[in-house]
């Protein structure tokens, strides 16, 4: 006697009745990159069809967003001028700041999530402040602290620092809730590894490092034992969703996360992902929609929540409110 399991794939129906990961589009987040200008709408040469939005030029955008049901944008800055200490990131005016208010103000429906970090603002590009030509973390963290406050200050929902200092998330939430915003969730990149994937990111946000790499915050792939700390350190600070980021290829990372924290876990399928996807989708290589669709699914098997993908508004279209 052997098993029979083609039995419960016999049909499309039963297929349906027996599946059981989920996958909607209000799990998904999608990033936008903004920037300091005017009548700017420019495509990123590196990630085919996204593109670098002017303020004046975002409501076309975020109206379609809209209309397609997408819920939560993660927001990125690009600023006109760069300094030493990444000034633009907490300016007043800056622009995720003005961005922020304008979308609360126009389209207060969107969840907006802010990417809290240095390297978009800073002239050299690193995630921090230098000291001696070396990104310092307790300086850095005062800095992220700031930033995050002036995020939310400007209406942000949620904040995300991607910075990978130690000690940021206790010092985001001690000057949240020291500003009565104790309902702001920080949404923690904990697991973030130093990956070529970024490369077509750095493109478009501009903000390459101008000199060495980010291998002594962000972390290093030849490890499977260091993610648990980071996850666990970031959560005892006062984290209340954690991401894991690149996607795809770390997938046994959130699996091994998502069964042992309580805590929603989000994976970001980074800029990397997306353009090889792409690529291959304009040569013919591949059949894009459904090659996007299996790759959703092997995220949310792996145990993701919340799913960060630049295919986000591809896929509401695909959908096209089906699900
Ligand atoms: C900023 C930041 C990066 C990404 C998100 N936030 C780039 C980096 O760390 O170099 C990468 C996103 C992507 O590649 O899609 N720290
Ligand atoms: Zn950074």
């Amino acid at each position: 006697m052997f098993n029979r399991t083609r039995r419960i794939r016999s049909s499309s129906a039963i297929r349906e009745l027996v599946k059981n990961v989920s996958f909607s589009i209000n799990e998904l987040v999608y990033p936008i990159f903004i920037e300091e200008g005017e009548n700017i709408k420019e495509e990123i040469c590196s990630m085919p069809n996204q593109f670098r939005f002017s303020l004046d030029r975002l409501e076309e955008e975020l109206t379609e967003l809209s209309d397609l049901g997408i819920k939560s944008l993660l927001l990125f800055g690009i600023p006109k001028i760069k300094d030493e200490i990444g000034s633009g990131a907490f300016a007043e005016n800056g622009i995720i700041q003005v961005a922020t208010k304008y979308i609360k103000t126009n389209f207060p429906n969107f969840l907006i999530i802010t990417d809290v970090c240095m390297c978009e603002y800073t002239s050299h590009g690193h995630c921090g402040i230098l000291e001696n030509c070396e990104v310092s973390n307790d300086i850095t963290i005062d800095y992220i602290a700031k930033i995050a406050l002036s995020h939310v200050q400007a209406g942000a929902d949620i904040v995300a620092p991607s910075d990978m200092m130690d000690g940021r998330i206790l010092k985001i939430r001690e000057l949240l809730d020291k500003n009565n915003y104790f309902n702001v969730p920080i949404m923690s990149y904990s697991i973030k590894y130093s990956s070529s994937y970024y490369g077509p990111f750095r493109d478009a946000a501009d903000s390459a490092p101008s000199f060495g790499d980010r291998k002594t915050y962000q972390m290093d792939f030849r490890n499977n034992k260091d993610y648990m700390i980071e996850a666990i350190n970031d959560i005892q600070e006062g984290a209340d969703i954690i991401i894991v980021k690149p996607g795809l290829p770390y997938l046994d990372i959130v699996k091994q996360v998502s069964t042992s924290v309580n805590i929603p876990v989000a994976i970001y399928s980074v800029s990397g992902e997306y353009s090889m996807v792409k690529a291959a989708a304009i040569n013919g290589w591949i059949d894009e929609q459904k090659i996007v669709m299996e790759n959703m699914y092997a995220m949310k098997r792996a145990g993701a929540n919340i799913i960060i993908t630049y295919h986000a508004k591809d896929i509401a279209k695909w959908l096209g409110g089906k699900l």
